[in-house]
């Protein structure tokens, strides 16, 4: 097989020179190179938007967990709960990612529910909490699908956390799915 030639004028990667310089510049900037195509602002913003999101499922599912009662509630609130504590993982990834890329993970309480995509509804019995998470499930499902969409290549760290982090919010669509139809054949 013949060599490849290196193409002089268009180099595939960049020399290691070039990589080290460009790393001695800006090292305030953390994990952010100038190799970094994305713009920063803008991912932090849409990651914050995310984190808002997560911090009212947090909440939301933590009020279901708590407030559940009735014949199937213990393995309910269960689900609940387990889902509350894989939303907030999903909150810590987030936040760590925002100050990868410099910015600030904006946990003020004001101002939260105007920046989360999802909703905060209390609901009234089992039944009506399961179908508040299943639609607050399916909103994060499409918001990260479009974050994705967004970031693509840009960002592919970001993009691995997002399509992480929406492999698990289809499950937990599921989760709610299922114990909707187990409730309904239990009637
Ligand atoms: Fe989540
Ligand atoms: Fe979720």
């Amino acid at each position: 097989m013949k060599k490849a030639k290196p193409n002089k004028k268009k180099p595939f990667l960049t020399d290691i020179k070039t990589l080290r310089r460009r790393a001695r510049e800006h090292i305030e900037r953390g994990a952010v190179t100038e190799g970094y195509r994305g713009d920063p602002e803008v991912v932090v913003k849409i990651l914050n938007e995310a984190l808002a999101t997560e911090i009212v499922c947090v909440l939301r599912y933590k009020r279901h967990y708590f407030m559940a009662n009735g014949i199937h509630a213990q393995s309910v609130a269960q689900e609940f709960l387990q889902h509350a504590n894989e939303e907030q993982g999903h909150a810590d990834e987030i936040s760590v990612r925002i100050v990868q890329l410099g910015g600030e993970p904006n946990l003020n309480p004001e101002g939260m529910l105007t920046r989360s995509h999802s909703e905060y509804v209390e609901g009234q019995s089992l039944v009506d909490m399961i179908k508040e998470n299943l639609v607050a499930e399916r909103i994060a499902i499409d918001s990260y699908s479009e974050m994705i969409a967004y970031v693509t290549d840009k960002d592919p760290t970001t993009r691995r956390m997002l399509e992480g982090i929406l492999a698990v919010e289809e499950e937990h669509a599921e989760d709610m799915a299922s114990l909707l139809q187990t409730l309904d054949e239990h009637k």
